[in-house]
C-alpha cells in the first residue's frame, strides 16, 4: 500500500490542470510576440523566408537530407504534382562521437559520405553521367543544371537563417555540442564538403524540420487555407507556423518575396518560457535540468519531448528505489511477489545510469491496460533487467509514467492553441467552415498511445478554445515531413536561382575554370591559388 500511496503522492506533482493550461497560453502568446518584436528573446520567432505553402500541384525530383535527432536520413523525392510523392531514403545512426566532434569539418564531411552512397546506391546512372560530364567542358546550361540535384537540408536546431538556403547556427540541442560549428552558415559547410568528394549536389534550401513538416502537410492534404502550424513531437519538440509579414517587427536580412503577405516563422517553442514564469518545475525537472548539458535552455522540451521524459521518468524512479519504507523493485520473499519469485534489479541494468530508461517504455506503459500488465513487466525485464517485478511495482511505474506523459501532452497543447489563436484561424469568418489544419510528427505523437487524446483534452478546457474550437483543430501526422518539405522548399529555391541570372552565371564559370584546370593538370587545383581561392 506504501508504494501506491507514494505513486499517486508522487503522479500528483505533476498534474498540470486547466488552470495552468490557460495561464500557460496566455504567457505562450505573450513571448510569441515578445519574439516577433526582438531577437534575444525566450521564443526566438526565427523568420524563414519561406512565403507561401504549396497547394499540392509541385513537381520534380529533389533530393533531401536530414540531420536534427539520432539519425541521418538520405532520400530523393519525386513530387507527382498531384498530391503525392514517392521517396526513396536510407538511415544511418549518428556515431556518438560525431554528435560532440572537435570540429564542425568531422560531422559534416561524415554527412556528405552518406550522400554519396546513396547517390551510387540509388542514383547510380545520374552520378555516372554528371563524373562523365566532369571530365568534359559542355554547354553551360547543361552541366549546370541537368544531372544537378537540388537538395533540401532539414537541419533541425536553431538557426539564424539569413536567406533561402544560409544560415548561421545559433545554438546546439538535443546532446549535439560542437561549438566549432556556432554562427557558421551550415549550408556551407555541408556543401564544402560534398564539393570536396566532387557530387552532382547542390544545396539549395535550408529547412528546420517543423517548416518541412508545414509545408509537406499543405501539400499532401490541401484545403483551402493550407496547413497553419508544422510541430514535432518527438526527440525535440517545436513548432513552425504562418505569420503575417506585418506582425514581424524585428529587422530581417535577406531578400524575399513579400506578395503573399506572410511568412513562415520557426518558433523554436523547446525554449518556451527558459525564465520559468509558467512552467511546471518539480525536483525532478531541476534535477534533469543541472545534469544536462545546457542548463537553464531547452526548458519547455526538457519537459515534453521525447528525449527528456523518459530520463524525468528514471530520475523519479531512483529516488523511489532509495526510499527505505518503500517496497519498489524489491520483495521481502516470494510469498508477497505475484510471480512467485523476488525482485531483482540486475547489476547491468541502466536504470542508475544518466538517459539510461528509454522513452520507449512510456508507451508500453501507457498501452498496457491487461489486469496483471504483463507486456509492462516484460518490457521492464528486457530494457531495463528488472526481474520479475511484481504487479504493483509496474503499477506504480505506469502510475508514474502516465502523469509525466500527461503532462507533456497538455503542455504541447499550450504550444499548439496559442499558435491557432495567434493565426486568428478560429475567428476568421472567410475559414469558418473549414478545419484549422496541423500537420505533426515525431515518435512522441506518433507511438505514444493517447497522446493526442489527452491533447484534445486540453485543448477543450481552453477558454478561446472551448468544445467548437477543439472540434475544428485538426492534428494528422505528416510522416517523412521533413524530407518531403525540404524537397518543397528545395523546389521554391531553384524557380528563385533562374531569377538570379548573374549569380547563375558566376557560379558557372567557377565550375567550368575549375574543369579547365583539373583537365590541365591532371590533378585537383591545387591549394592557395585563384581557382581555389574561388570556392
Ligand atoms: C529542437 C531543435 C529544433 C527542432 C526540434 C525538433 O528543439 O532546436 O530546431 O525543430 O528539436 O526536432
Amino acid at each position: 500500500m506504501a508504494l501506491e500511496a507514494e505513486a499517486k503522492a508522487i503522479s500528483a506533482k505533476f498534474d498540470y490542470t486547466d488552470e495552468d493550461v490557460n495561464k500557460g497560453v496566455r504567457e505562450f502568446l505573450r513571448q510569441m510576440n515578445e519574439g516577433l518584436e526582438k531577437d534575444g528573446a525566450s521564443l526566438s520567432q526565427i523568420p524563414t523566408y519561406v512565403t507561401a505553402v504549396p497547394n499540392g500541384t509541385e513537381k520534380g525530383l529533389y533530393m533531401a537530407v536530414d540531420l536534427g535527432g539520432t539519425n541521418f536520413r538520405v532520400c530523393s523525392i519525386n513530387l507527382n504534382g498531384d498530391s503525392t510523392f514517392h521517396l526513396t531514403y536510407t538511415k544511418v545512426a549518428i556515431p556518438k562521437e560525431l554528435m560532440v566532434a572537435k570540429t564542425a569539418e568531422e560531422l559534416f564531411a561524415f554527412l556528405a559520405q552518406q550522400i554519396e552512397v546513396f547517390l551510387r546506391t540509388h542514383h547510380e546512372e545520374q552520378f555516372e553521367k554528371h563524373l562523365r560530364r566532369r571530365m568534359t567542358i559542355s554547354s553551360p546550361l547543361g552541366f549546370v543544371d541537368e544531372d544537378v540535384f537540388r537538395l533540401g537540408f532539414t537541419f533541425s536546431f536553431p538557426i539564424q537563417q539569413l536567406g533561402i538556403n544560409k544560415g548561421t547556427l545559433i545554438r546546439w540541442t538535443k546532446g549535439f555540442d560542437i561549438p566549432d560549428a556556432i554562427g557558421k552558415d551550415v549550408c556551407a559547410l555541408l556543401q564544402k564538403e560534398i564539393d570536396k568528394l566532387h557530387l552532382p549536389v547542390k544545396v539549395a534550401a535550408l529547412v528546420n524540420d517543423t517548416v518541412g513538416t508545414l509545408m509537406a502537410r499543405s501539400y499532401t492534404s490541401p484545403g483551402k487555407t493550407g496547413a497553419v502550424l508544422g510541430a514535432i513531437f518527438g526527440t525535440g519538440t517545436n513548432g513552425a507556423y504562418i505569420e503575417k509579414l506585418s506582425n514581424i517587427k524585428k529587422p530581417m536580412q535577406g531578400e524575399y518575396d513579400q506578395s503573399t503577405g506572410d511568412m513562415v516563422v520557426n518558433t523554436e517553442w523547446g525554449s518556451f518560457d527558459n525564465q520559468l514564469n509558467v512552467l511546471p518545475n518539480t525536483p525532478w525537472d531541476v534535477e534533469l535540468d543541472k545534469q544536462s548539458i545546457n542548463p537553464g535552455i531547452q526548458m519547455y522540451e526538457k519537459r515534453v519531448s521525447g528525449m527528456f521524459l523518459g530520463e524525468l521518468l528514471r530520475l523519479v524512479v531512483v529516488e523511489l528505489l532509495k526510499k527505505p519504507h518503500v517496497s519498489f523493485f524489491k520483495d521481502e520473499s516470494s510469498d508477497s511477489n505475484d510471480w512467485k519469485s523476488t525482485t531483482n534489479i540486475a547489476s547491468d541494468s541502466t536504470l542508475y545510469t544518466q538517459w539510461g530508461l528509454d522513452t520507449a517504455i512510456m508507451s508500453v506503459a501507457a498501452a498496457d491496460n491487461t489486469p496483471e500488465l504483463v507486456t509492462l513487466r516484460q518490457e521492464l525485464e528486457s530494457t531495463l533487467h528488472v526481474y520479475a517485478p511484481s504487479l504493483e511495482d509496474a503499477q506504480a511505474f505506469k502510475a508514474i509514467a502516465g502523469a509525466i506523459g500527461r503532462r507533456a501532452a497538455r503542455l504541447a497543447a499550450v504550444a499548439i492553441a496559442a499558435i491557432v489563436l495567434q493565426t486568428g484561424s478560429l475567428t476568421n469568418p472567410e475559414t469558418a467552415d473549414e478545419p484549422v489544419d496541423i500537420g505533426v510528427d515525431g515518435s512522441l505523437v506518433e507511438y505514444y498511445p493517447y497522446f493526442r487524446d489527452m491533447i484534445y483534452e486540453a485543448l477543450r478546457a481552453i477558454e478561446s478554445v472551448g468544445e467548437e474550437g477543439a472540434k475544428r483543430i485538426r492534428i494528422g501526422i505528416a510522416k517523412d515531413g521533413s524530407g518531403v518539405g525540404a524537397a518543397l522548399i528545395a523546389l521554391v529555391a531553384a524557380g528563385m536561382e533562374k531569377a538570379e541570372p548573374k549569380e547563375y552565371f558566376a557560379d558557372y564559370i567557377g565550375q567550368l575554370r575549375r574543369n579547365a584546370r583539373e583537365h590541365a593538370l591532371g590533378s585537383l587545383a591545387e591549394e592557395g591559388d585563384d581557382v581555389a581561392a574561388r570556392d
